[in-house]
């Protein structure tokens, strides 16, 4: 699954290593996109924060690299624990790869990262007026039950099947090897 996309982008697990690389994504994202992923105007400094919590709330990150680079990222944390069966979900695409799949991409991997902790209700952190996020959402509606009210989707397919587990597994061994590789690049990249 760890497949190649979008001009040799790639799509695979974050590891805890790597927040640094999420938390410069981050920072990078133009004014508008920064507010559609926090749902209002937030600093660096509120970045940088967020960043520093995601190290105590059990998430799971996906990001899209292109040689060794983050330039997407979708963060599914639970609310609470695991154990409550619901959970919270935000993307985050840099400009020059976004209407290029990439959310998509990214919005499959949650959906089956949420499966399998069997999360019931998935929250999506949504202004009303982001008509794309809106957009990307309806693309799932096989997988979504979708209340655009009240920014809450509801996964269709609840249980966690076998496949469904070794899908997971098995793009994690990639993910932890491209990791690796992807460090490794950007320790070659001249400054
Ligand atoms: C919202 C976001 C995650 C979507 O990701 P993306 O990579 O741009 O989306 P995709 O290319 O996968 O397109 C998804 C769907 O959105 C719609 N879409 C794409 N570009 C669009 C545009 N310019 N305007 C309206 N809808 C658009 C299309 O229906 C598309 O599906 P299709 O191409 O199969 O028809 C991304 O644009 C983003 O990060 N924006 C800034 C932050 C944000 O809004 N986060 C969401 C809140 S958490």
């Amino acid at each position: 699954m760890d497949e190649l996309i979008a001009e040799g982008g790639q799509i695979r697990k974050l590891w805890p290593f790597e927040t640094g690389a999420y938390r410069d994504h981050l920072l990078r994202l133009d004014v508008a996109s920064r507010r559609n992923r926090f749902g209002g105007a937030v600093s660096d400094d509120y970045i940088r924060s967020h960043i520093r919590d995601l190290n105590h709330l059990d998430a799971v990150l996906y990001g899209f690299f292109v040689d060794g680079t983050l330039h997407a990222a979708a963060e599914l944390r639970p609310i609470g624990t695991w154990k409550s069966g619901e959970a919270e979900a935000a993307f985050s695409v840099e400009q020059n790869w976004q209407s290029h799949g990439v959310g998509s991409a990214l919005l499959e991997r949650i959906l089956l990262t949420a499966r399998n902790r069997a999360i019931k209700h998935l929250h999506f952190a949504c202004l009303a007026h982001n008509q794309r996020m809106q957009q990307l959402a309806r693309k799932f509606d096989a997988d979504l039950r979708f209340d655009f009210d009240s920014v809450v989707g509801e996964v269709r397919a609840q249980r966690p099947t076998p496949m469904s587990m070794v899908r997971e597994a098995a793009a994690d061994g990639y993910a932890l090897v491209n990791a690796m590789l992807d460090a490794q690049t950007r320790l070659l990249k001249p400054r």
